[in-house]
């Protein structure tokens, strides 16, 4: 299993190019199973889980081809299997947005129950309760979802809690319903936006994306469409923290800027000085670097995946921040390995009471998910000696050539097989 092996305390200096977002990637790949035609999808980051979607894709028939800019042509003219299966899904739990789109144009899907994770428990209860609303006769047995539609009906429906990939699911299904569909309490985020976007060019009709609520008039088919993939502002923001704990400075250019308010709002108020210049992003080591509070939220909220890293931030900073985190009831995996590095951090329920600064010390730690694999190759980056990350699986799910783009940066850090 391969490992990061990465000598703390150099100085990083210079850019980064950002990648294109992958939790807007894969809802995008899943778009592709509602038409015929070709779509060409540009800016797909170059990660595990996009080609685990891929994977998932030619399992039921598409056929793709890789662009040389790191995009794909998918086509799904036939199908050939309605069925994500286990040991997919259980890899990467966002193969469920298949199953919207599989439902809506085919009339059948099969997906398996993705399980718990190390965030929580995670279910998908709300997805099969709204396509239940539209129409979906839908059982639970033998660990999979077994979904059934002559054709979908739209319907309003109002999500209990706001759920990304649910809105995703919903409004993919509802763009081939018979009527209009309305759905409450969605999802806000610039991912779902860029759905839109996608499913707009398809030829849907959808109004709302980025509100609480989103309209979607049903029709009999769509079409081939051509489609640039968001920035990732999750990537952006972890290279901003990397700046401010060790940078002078790190610029992260091709950012969204408006999608990143609420990261770059919080690091500014912790004392972090971000310039912004176009769609580049600046940030060095602060003057002073304060403790401050952090509650995540759903969108415009501060992100959940940049909660780890902003932790480590915090290891950092003078006084005490407490952390809470409201999205994931166990997302704090990261913990224990930065308390192994020097950090002083106490779990209190949801939240996290972190007291810096404290000198942070090289450790062999592992990685638990993704975007703790980040946060602790933040850490290893302001620590003191060599750090050695195991399980680096987890950071290239989501990360486009992190190592490459931090040596870029100057700093030491080597893939050891
Ligand atoms: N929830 C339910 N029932 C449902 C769906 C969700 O109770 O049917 C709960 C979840 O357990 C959680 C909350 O609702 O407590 C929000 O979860 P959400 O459904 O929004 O998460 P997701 O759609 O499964 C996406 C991202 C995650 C990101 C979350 C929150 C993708 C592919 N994944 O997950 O990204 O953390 O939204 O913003 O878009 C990551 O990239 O590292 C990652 C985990």
């Amino acid at each position: 299993m391969d490992k990061l092996r990465i000598t703390g305390g150099k100085t990083l200096r210079g850019r980064v190019a950002v990648a294109g977002a992958k939790n807007a990637a894969l809802p995008a790949l899943a778009a592709t199973l509602l038409t015929g035609d070709r779509v060409e999808l540009h800016n797909l980051p170059r990660v595990r889980d996009v080609r685990t979607m891929l994977r998932v894709l030619a399992q039921l028939g598409a056929q793709a081809e890789a662009r040389p800019d790191g995009g794909a042509d998918v086509r799904v003219d036939r199908i050939e299997s309605f069925e994500a299966p286990y040991d997919l899904v259980k890899t990467m739990r966002a193969s469920v947005l298949v199953l919207g789109p599989l439902l809506a144009r085919h009339g059948r899907a099969r997906v398996s129950l993705p399980g718990g994770c190390a965030l929580g428990e995670r279910p998908i209860d709300l997805h099969i309760e709204a396509l239940r609303k539209l129409g979906a006769e839908i059982t639970l047995q033998h660990g999979y979802v077994e979904a059934k539609a002559r054709r979908l009906r739209g319907g309003r429906y109002d999500f209990r809690t706001k759920t990304v990939t649910g809105t995703e699911n919903l409004m993919m299904a509802a763009t081939l319903a018979e009527g209009t569909t309305i759905l409450g309490n969605c999802a806000r985020e610039p991912e779902v936006i860029d759905l839109a976007r996608l499913l707009g060019a398809m030829g849907a009709s959808i109004h709302g994306a980025g509100s609480d609520e989103i309209t979607i008039e049903g029709r009999e088919r769509l079409h081939g469409a051509r489609h640039r993939v968001i920035p990732d502002r999750i990537e952006a923001g972890t290279y901003l923290v990397a700046g401010a704990l060790i940078g002078d400075p790190v610029e992260v250019t091709g950012c969204d800027v408006e999608a990143m308010r609420p990261i770059v709002r919080q690091l500014e108020a912790a004392g972090v000085a971000i310039a912004v210049e176009g769609d580049a992003l600046r940030a060095g080591v602060p003057a002073k670097l304060t403790g401050q509070d952090l509650r995540t939220a759903p969108h415009p909220g501060y992100p959940t995946d940049m909660q780890a890293q902003y932790m480590t931030l915090m290891t950092q900073a003078a006084g005490t921040s407490v952390v809470t985190e409201t999205v994931f009831e166990h997302r704090f995996m990261h913990v224990g390995e930065l308390l192994r590095m020097g950090a002083d951090i106490r779990i209190q329920g949801r939240s996290c009471v972190v007291v810096g600064p404290s000198r942070l010390t090289g450790a062999q730690v592992m990685a638990t998910d993704l975007r703790a694999s980040a946060c602790l190759v933040l850490a290893a980056l302001a620590a003191d000696g060599v750090s050695v990350l195991d399980r680096v699986y987890h950071l290239d799910r989501g990360y486009e050539a992190m190592e490459e783009k931090l040596r870029t940066l100057g700093a030491e850090v080597e893939r050891i097989r």
